[in-house]
């Protein structure tokens, strides 16, 4: 395939920055989609005002004409310690989900036309396992000892539900898209937490990169309506 265009939301650091070095890696040109932009391949795009989202679309074709790879990464947590679903203000729950599920449906819808002109298009919805319903009922997972929380599991859990219909409407478009979850690692995302994760950006990107990008998983033949992370697929 000849020269293939990305666009990843969120890329100002974390997971997003690392996405975007990874693709760069294996030849992609990347447009950072970013709140403030910085650097000459970046572009202004908050994924909660329709009006960058529509600008950023606008200036990606007059550019490049089409787009081959839509990593959706940008996220919030929204997560105060010690304040559980029932005492959290329905307000924080609803910035949560403007970013991260209301926030993909605006750039993914903005960027479809883009993505149709592709002849191979990728869609990367940046989740987490915290979204997964299964490791959130399950006894024997680390996750069912974490603290119940309104918004974040919820808005990742939509998101997954949101990529499984993306991908029935693209199927036969020969749009894949699937959704990755990093797993923990440092960032400033997770900084709060106070102990060190293990892992890094880099390593979380790997999943995301790997879908985004010509890879095996990724092929003409590859998955879609997904759920992955490093080691394969995640249960819903
Ligand atoms: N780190 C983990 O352990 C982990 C685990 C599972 C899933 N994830 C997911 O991975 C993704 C990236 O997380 P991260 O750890 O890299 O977090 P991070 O370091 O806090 O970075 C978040 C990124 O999202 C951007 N962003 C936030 N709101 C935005 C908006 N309205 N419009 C555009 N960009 C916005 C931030 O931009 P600014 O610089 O402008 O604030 C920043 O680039 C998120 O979707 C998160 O849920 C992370």
């Amino acid at each position: 395939m000849s020269e293939r265009i990305a666009l990843v939301t969120g890329a100002s650091r974390g997971v997003g920055k690392a996405v975007a070095a990874g693709l760069s890696a294996r030849g992609m040109t990347v447009i950072s989609g970013m709140r403030t932009p910085s650097g000459e391949l970046s572009v202004r795009l908050d994924v909660t005002d329709q009006e960058t989202i529509t600008a950023a679309a606008g200036w990606i074709e007059e550019r490049f004409g089409r787009l081959d790879v839509l990593v959706n990464n940008a996220g919030i947590s929204g997560y105060t310690p010690g304040r559980p679903p029932g005492a959290t203000p329905v307000e924080s729950v609803r910035e949560v989900f403007e970013t991260n599920v209301l926030g993909v449906v605006a750039v993914t819808n903005a960027m479809l036309p883009l993505l149709r002109r592709s002849p191979a298009a990728r869609i990367v919805n940046v989740s987490s396992g915290v979204g997964s319903l299964t490791y959130q009922t399950d006894p024997d997972h680390y996750m069912y000892g974490l603290p119940p929380q309104a918004a974040y599991p919820a808005s990742k859990a939509a998101l997954n539900a949101l990529t499984v219909q993306y991908a029935r409407e693209l199927a036969g478009e020969g749009i894949q898209v699937n959704a990755a979850t990093p797993g923990p690692c440092d960032t400033d995302f997770t900084q709060g937490l106070g102990f060190d994760l293990g892992r890094t950006a880099e390593d979380g990107a790997r999943v995301v990169v790997d879908l985004a990008s010509g890879s095996d998983m990724a092929g003409p033949d590859g998955p879609t309506g997904g759920f992955f992370d490093e080691n394969g697929r995640v249960p819903w």
